[in-house]
């Protein structure tokens, strides 16, 4: 989100200052970390995912990082940032649509704040349960070398961006980055793509909350994860085909959603020049292709998976 000037820093603000606008500064800082932090997830996730096209043996050798007990902490810091971003994601689109909410936003801000604290406890108690009463060598074990370096492409990546956005973002590089006291980005009025992609934004977003967290249920509550192999997938594929389009909608959501945020994200930080249109490329090519390749490995299971589960 760019700096706009409806928000330009009081002139009490100095240039260092660890975060200028209060709440708003600080719930937009996470939205961008934790909506970055799941775009690189979901890149893994569909690597993962184009493994099927290997059949169940190939996809369960990719995902065995995630069945390791030490790994759980990451899935649950994933959800949790799934979980934030949707309903900060929320909270900024309600101002966007009823502005009139915006004069009660530290009312609502505490509010998010309450809900998220009592759906983070809770997710956290469920998914780390099987931990409780394991003996420690048993949750640091490590099964495999490979999955154990799996596990590292995972969560250091995800770490070392973060740090770096958390400190552009906090002011300590380059003075304080300024956001609304709401922080919504306002709709975008000369251009018209970017006031579509402003919109589909909101729209993608709405439709994600049930969409992700239907999935997110299905594949972790509901199921465990120990449970979610390759033989799983085929299965559920072959019981019902249609599993098939609700992924493909998710993806599109998902991935199309991430990558424009992405964009946004890349060029608030690269500007102009040469070294903007070669991001904007590599976004849009890359974003392509693995969207593409999601998409057919989803069909090539659901086309499959008959002949396989017999
Ligand atoms: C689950 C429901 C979700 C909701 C309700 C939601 C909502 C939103 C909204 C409203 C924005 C625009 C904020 C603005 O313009 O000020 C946004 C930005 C963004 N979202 Fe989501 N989102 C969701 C899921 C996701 C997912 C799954 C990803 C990753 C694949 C993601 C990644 C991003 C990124 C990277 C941005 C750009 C952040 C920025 O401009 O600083 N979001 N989200
Ligand atoms: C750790 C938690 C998760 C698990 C265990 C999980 C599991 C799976 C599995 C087994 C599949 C294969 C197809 C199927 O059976 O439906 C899949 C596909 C998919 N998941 Fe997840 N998922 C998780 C979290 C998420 C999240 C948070 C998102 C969205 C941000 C997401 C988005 C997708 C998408 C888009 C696909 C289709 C991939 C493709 O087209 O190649 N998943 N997931």
């Amino acid at each position: 989100m760019s700096s706009t000037a409806a928000t330009r820093p009081k002139a009490s603000a100095k240039r260092g200052t660890i975060y200028l606008g209060g709440t708003g500064m600080l719930t937009w800082l996470l939205h961008r970390i934790s909506g970055i932090a799941v775009v690189y997830f979901l890149t893994l996730h569909i690597y993962e995912a184009l493994q099927l096209f290997g059949g169940p043996a190939a996809y369960n050798e990719a995902t065995a990082a995630y069945k390791q007990p030490w790994f759980r902490p990451f899935e649950v810091a994933l959800i949790l940032a799934v979980t934030y971003h949707a309903l900060n994601g929320l909270r900024v689109s309600m101002f966007d649509l009823f502005p009139r909410t915006t004069k009660h936003h530290r009312k609502v801000f505490m509010i998010g704040a309450a809900i998220f604290v009592l759906i983070a406890l809770a997710i956290s108690v469920v998914m780390l349960r099987p931990l409780f009463g394991m003996p420690l060598g048993d949750i640091f074990a490590v099964k495999s070398t490979s999955s154990l370096i799996y596990a590292l492409v995972i969560v250091l990546p995800v770490a070392l961006p973060v740090l770096y956005l958390a400190w552009r973002g906090s002011g300590l590089a380059t003075g304080p980055m300024i956001v609304s006291s709401t922080n919504s980005r306002p709709a975008p009025m000369a251009n018209q793509f970017e006031r579509l992609m402003w919109s589909f934004m909101r729209l993608s977003g709405f439709i994600m909350i049930i969409l992700v967290f239907m999935h997110i249920t299905i594949m972790h509550f509901i199921n465990d994860i120990e449970q979610i192999t390759g033989q799983f997938v085929y299965g559920r594929f072959a019981a019902l085909p249609a599993w098939a389009w609700i992924d493909l909608a998710i993806l599109f959501c998902a991935w199309l959603h991430g990558l424009n945020g992405l964009r946004i994200v890349l060029t608030d930080y690269v500007r102009r020049g040469t070294g903007r249109k070669v991001v904007l490329a590599c976004v849009g090519l890359f974003g392509l292709a693995w969207f593409g390749l999601g998409a057919s490995v989803l069909f090539y299971v659901q086309q499959n998976a008959g002949a396989l589960m017999k």
